[in-house]
């Protein structure tokens, strides 16, 4: 059976893309914003979705998601209890005593963390009790402000500790070049560290490339985060097609992990997606017949990615694709073929496009049902531009020591900087890692360890389950 997956949504950012994302859900899965199911269900009716990956059901049909929702301040979470009443199971909401959020400041988000350390890891406890076949988390945050990144961090560092042989996914959005305060950097590159050791997988965001998207999409200069987010939870919605709506490939996440990190250090993906049809957003525009072939190749034009780049063309190490609609496997075949002359491949990973044939939601009767919509996950060398990028940030504020007194009284950063530069140095070896990742000799030199690989091989048992 597939796997539960609990999510926790941090902070602001991480609070109104779970928004977004559970309206996306139950759209799918034909449940209203109360947990309750839309269609009269017979006892022994049999579905075709299977809902218990994200969420619990009790006995009147009522569906309660597998979530938590942390917080420092109570607005973000606030709204979202409102727009879903009586949806989130109310022991799974936290939200810190004095209610004044992280003042953008990492180290204050990351000490609340520590301290309530063990009260979290009680409360996901109980939660994994109420699943069978516990297959791992899912993180959303921004790494920019205080709590998405200071708090996202230690719950980060307590998962990966104490269920270190669970998947640990995070979807982490990442600043525009306007960032609205001066010390983003910082918080971005001690996140990024806790991206790099303790999580399986990053699918990253810019709000830059999210912004310009949206503006394209939702055809409105003026994009706000409800919009941006609906991208987002187009992404998340698409890569969990597979095991919400099983078949017999791509059913678990590290079956869709597994062939898109080839090492350990290389686990940051870079999302696309097109069309955005009324399947996934609200004011979607009608879209003429397409087909698989044409969003195959449109999903590698940068316009449709989710996060800037350069105009030099990538190497792609991995790609994970994800389709729904009226999918012709020739298509496909020819779009692959078509793909593989066009898009650099390195040598050692020269066939690394595999797709996943979606399945549409019953509940999802739109005008454009015929239209093909598709999403990429790459793991692709030219997120170094975005590492990079906070890299640059950091350096230019680090060298002048410029605000560090704001962190001074951060339990991490009590008696010097060690912990900054280590993290840039963390950051600083993926980076390199990608580049050498282009040659062709690059696996030659990777030792294809245990350490390496996504999921690890001891963590299911003789009928497949996952061993919690
Ligand atoms: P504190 O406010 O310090 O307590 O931390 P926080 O984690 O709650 O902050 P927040 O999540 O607001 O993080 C700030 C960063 O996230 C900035 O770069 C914002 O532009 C971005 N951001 C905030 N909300 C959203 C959102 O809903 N969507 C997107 N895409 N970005 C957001």
């Amino acid at each position: 059976m597939t796997g539960e997956i609990i999510t926790l949504q941090i902070g602001q950012c991480g609070n109104q893309i779970g928004k977004e994302f559970w309206s996306q859900l139950i759209k799918e899965h034909g449940i209203d914003r109360n947990g309750q199911s839309v269609k009269e269900e017979q006892a022994d009716s049999v579905r075709e979705d299977d809902t218990s990956v994200f969420f619990r059901k009790d006995g009147q049909n009522r569906f309660t998601p597998r979530a938590f929702l942390f917080d420092l301040e109570p607005s973000a979470i606030g709204d979202v209890q409102t727009h879903f009443p009586g949806f989130f199971n109310e022991r799974n909401i936290w939200v810190s005593k004095d209610e004044l959020g992280a003042g953008n400041t990492w180290s204050k988000g990351y000490d609340y963390g520590v301290e309530s350390q063990e009260d979290f890891l009680n409360m996901i406890d109980k939660e994994i009790d109420a699943t069978e076949n516990f297959e791992g988390f899912q993180l959303l945050h921004s790494v920019a402000g205080g709590t998405g990144s200071g708090l996202g961090s230690s719950i980060l560092e307590a998962l990966s500790d104490r269920y270190h042989k669970k998947i640990v996914t995070t979807y982490s959005v990442f600043p525009s070049n306007e960032s609205e305060v001066v010390i983003q950097p910082y918080n971005t590159i001690l996140t990024l560290r806790r991206l790099i050791e303790n999580c399986d997988a990053s699918v990253v965001f810019d709000n830059n490339a999210l912004m310009n998207l949206a503006s394209r999409v939702f055809r409105d200069p003026n994009t706000s985060y409800q919009q941006t987010n609906q991208l987002i939870a187009s992404v998340q919605s698409s890569v969990s097609n597979s095991l919400r709506f099983p078949s017999y490939m791509y059913n678990s996440l590290s079956s869709i992990f597994s062939t898109i990190v080839p090492t350990a250090d290389l686990h940051f993906l870079v999302p696309s997606f097109t069309p955005f049809t009324s399947d996934f957003i609200s004011e979607a525009k009608e879209f003429k017949r397409n087909t698989a072939y044409d969003v195959i190749l449109d999903l590698f034009d940068k316009t449709n990615t989710m996060v800037t780049r350069s105009n030099e063309t990538p190497v792609y190490l991995g790609i994970f694709d994800s389709l729904v609609g009226s999918v012709d496997q020739n298509d496909v075949t020819r779009a692959i073929l078509k793909s593989q002359q066009r898009v650099k491949f390195p040598a050692w990973s020269s066939t690394a496009l595999h797709v996943n044939f979606g399945k549409k939601s019953i509940y999802n009767v739109s005008p454009n049902s015929d239209c093909v919509s598709g999403m990429m996950l790459a793991n692709t060398s030219s997120v170094t531009m975005l590492l990079q990028k906070a890299c640059s940030g950091f350096d230019v504020l680090f060298k002048k020591g410029a605000f560090l007194h704001m962190y001074q009284n951060g339990r991490m950063f009590q008696n010097d900087w060690e912990e900054f530069l280590e993290s840039r140095e963390t950051i600083q070896f993926v980076i390199d890692e990608y580049t050498a990742a282009e040659q062709e000799n690059y696996l030659d030199e990777v030792l294809i360890d245990e350490e390496n690989m996504v999921g690890v091989e001891d963590a299911v048992d003789v009928n497949g389950d996952n061993i919690i």
